[in-house]
């Protein structure tokens, strides 16, 4: 049987955005030029989602030990962070994008924790692509603020213990609204997952790239597409069982 094209398009794609600073020591340049430069690729990234049809679009953007970088990097990413949002919402609204920022975001300056939840506001509304950007986001404070919702819940007297399960979890993690990710994407050449969704990515295929995020163009996304529609998700099946459901 030849495999449903549609089906073989991912919902949900995650992107670890890694090799910005090795863009730009390559190029003897200070590494915030990078983090500017890999502002391209973002924009680059959002476009081919909302061309492809995908319904869902996760970009990792600074990661809960992204802090310990020296503070003129995180400094440079924070106004870099801000100058984005004041550019980019007007266009993201207008294209029907919802933008949704995951992780700890108490932790940033007011002025920048403000502007992300008026993007968020302002997106509510908007459907035909769902961008997610985690930013002081880790996997395991993910997993952990879960269980702290579940255990409140359940000291409270409103929840019963026994009743929890994967499928209650699930719904107390970032990004429970949207589909599971099926591709995990990670540019720049290293193979880890740093911290990244842990608990969402399950059962994502992951696909490696050397391309550093600044040089990411459709060619590479479309790329890393081609690898997907090739891979046969078995999800613990046989072959001849996970071929007989399509
Ligand atoms: C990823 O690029 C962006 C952030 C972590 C904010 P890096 O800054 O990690 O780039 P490399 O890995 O040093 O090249
Ligand atoms: C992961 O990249 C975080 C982001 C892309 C935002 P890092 O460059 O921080 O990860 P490590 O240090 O290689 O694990
Ligand atoms: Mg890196």
């Amino acid at each position: 049987m030849v495999p449903d094209a549609a089906a073989r398009v991912p919902r949900h794609i995650a992107i670890v955005m890694d090799g910005n600073g090795r863009w730009a020591e390559r190029r003897h340049l200070p590494r915030s030029l990078g983090h500017r430069e890999g502002q391209k690729a973002v924009r680059a990234a959002i476009e081919f989602c909302r061309r492809r049809g995908i319904a869902a679009l996760t970009l990792f953007a600074f990661s809960s030990e992204n802090w310990k970088r020296p503070d003129e990097e995180v400094g440079a990413l924070m106004q870099l962070f801000l100058k984005a949002l004041d550019r980019e919402v007007d266009e993201l609204a207008a294209n029907d994008v919802r933008v949704r920022f995951v992780g700890e975001l108490g932790a940033f300056a007011p002025e920048l924790a403000q502007r992300m939840h008026a993007a968020m506001q302002r997106t509510a509304g908007n459907a035909s692509l769902q961008l997610n950007i985690a930013v002081n986001y880790g996997g395991r404070w993910d997993i952990a603020q879960a269980a702290r919702a579940l255990a409140t819940a359940a000291a409270r007297g409103e929840l019963d213990p026994a009743t929890i399960d994967e499928t209650v979890f699930a719904r107390h993690v970032c990004l429970a609204d949207q589909p599971p990710v099926d591709l995990f994407i990670r540019t720049g050449g290293e193979m880890r997952i740093s911290n990244f969704l842990l608990w969402q990515t399950a059962y994502a295929e992951l696909y490696f790239t050397d391309t550093l995020w600044p040089d990411v163009d459709a060619a590479v996304l479309d790329a890393a597409l081609a690898e997907f529609a090739r891979r046969e998700r078995r999800y613990g099946l046989t072959s001849a069982q996970a071929r007989a459901i399509g």
